[in-house]
């Protein structure tokens, strides 16, 4: 990579920043693209996040993705939401504009993409396992492509509240999973990461059903394993935050790159990064 003085800066913020593979993702799709820009990790704690975000915008950064734990406390400090961004009430991106700073959100577009690998969405009927951030993103992913959407979430009230907002339906907590009739199913909560747990039981898994689990690190969390095991199609958390990250690229400097440049990248930095 060729630094000059025209190169665009971009970045992402997080806290920690040591387990992120955004840097290696974005470079390689920068150089793919042949985009005079460099994609930097900027470790923010929440305290500091104002700053550094109005810090960024005065040095003219093209844009910051925004990862845990700030995605919704950034709604606040950018200068204008997005419609999208605003319904799922979190953002995972700011790009500069005139000078200020758009927050919009591409998890959703990410997820919907991914799940798209391998099938369809409109008139499925889709359960979201979950009630954060991202199951919010879920549900709005899926119910934009046309699918029928049933929240379950650990704490009851988070999921009844999330269906309100987003034309989904609660549908009780993680254990109801047995008695749904689903094509689709998805896992935002964080079970499984970094731990050998499934959020639901594998006798709840539905022969024929796709499973996407956003969890990345391990590549085969148990949720997968067990769904392989009963013959279900799975699919990895990589292809969202691969796709996510395409529509952020695309939104800077209006170029798609290919997904599988960044998937690689995603591979490789596995081993020199913490997770
Ligand atoms: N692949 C990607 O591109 C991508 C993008 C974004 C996020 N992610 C991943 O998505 C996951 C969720 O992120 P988030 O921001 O949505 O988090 P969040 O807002 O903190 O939500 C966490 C969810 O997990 C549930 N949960 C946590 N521990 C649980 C347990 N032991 N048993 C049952 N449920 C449990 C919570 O239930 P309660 O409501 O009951 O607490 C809540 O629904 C993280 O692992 C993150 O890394 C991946």
């Amino acid at each position: 990579m060729q630094i000059s003085p025209a190169t665009a800066v971009c970045g992402i913020l997080l806290h920690p920043a040591s387990h992120t593979r955004s840097p290696a993702m974005h470079n390689a799709a920068y150089d793919a693209l042949g985009l005079d820009a460099v994609f930097v990790a900027f470790d923010v704690p929440p305290a500091r996040l104002a700053e550094a975000v109005a810090g960024a915008r005065a040095l003219g950064v093209r844009q910051l993705a925004v990862s845990i734990p700030h995605k919704e406390a950034v709604l606040a400090h950018a200068d204008e939401v997005d419609e999208t961004a605003r319904r799922i009430g979190a953002a995972n991106t700011l790009t500069l504009a005139n000078g200020r700073w758009l927050a919009s959100n591409t998890d959703w577009i990410g997820l919907a993409r991914a799940l798209e690998r391998e099938t369809a969405l409109s008139g499925r009927r889709a359960v979201v396992l979950g009630a954060g951030g991202t199951a919010r993103a879920a549900a709005f992913a899926l119910r934009a492509r046309g699918a029928h959407v049933s929240v379950l979430n650990r704490t009851l009230e988070r999921a009844e509240a999330l269906a309100r907002d987003l034309g989904a339906t609660a549908a009780g907590t993680l254990a109801a999973l047995a008695r749904l009739d689903y094509d689709v199913l998805v896992n935002t909560t964080s079970v499984g990461l970094s731990r050998d747990e499934s959020p639901v039981a594998a006798a709840a898994l539905r022969p024929g059903a796709v499973v996407l689990d956003v969890v990345y690190d391990p590549p085969e969390t148990r949720l997968l394993r067990d769904a392989r095991e009963r013959g279900l199609r799975g699919i990895g958390g990589k292809w969202m935050l691969v796709e996510q990250a395409v529509e952020q690229i695309r939104l800077w400097s209006g170029k798609t790159p290919p997904s599988d440049v960044l998937a690689r990248a995603f591979d490789e930095a596995r081993g020199t990064t913490a997770t």
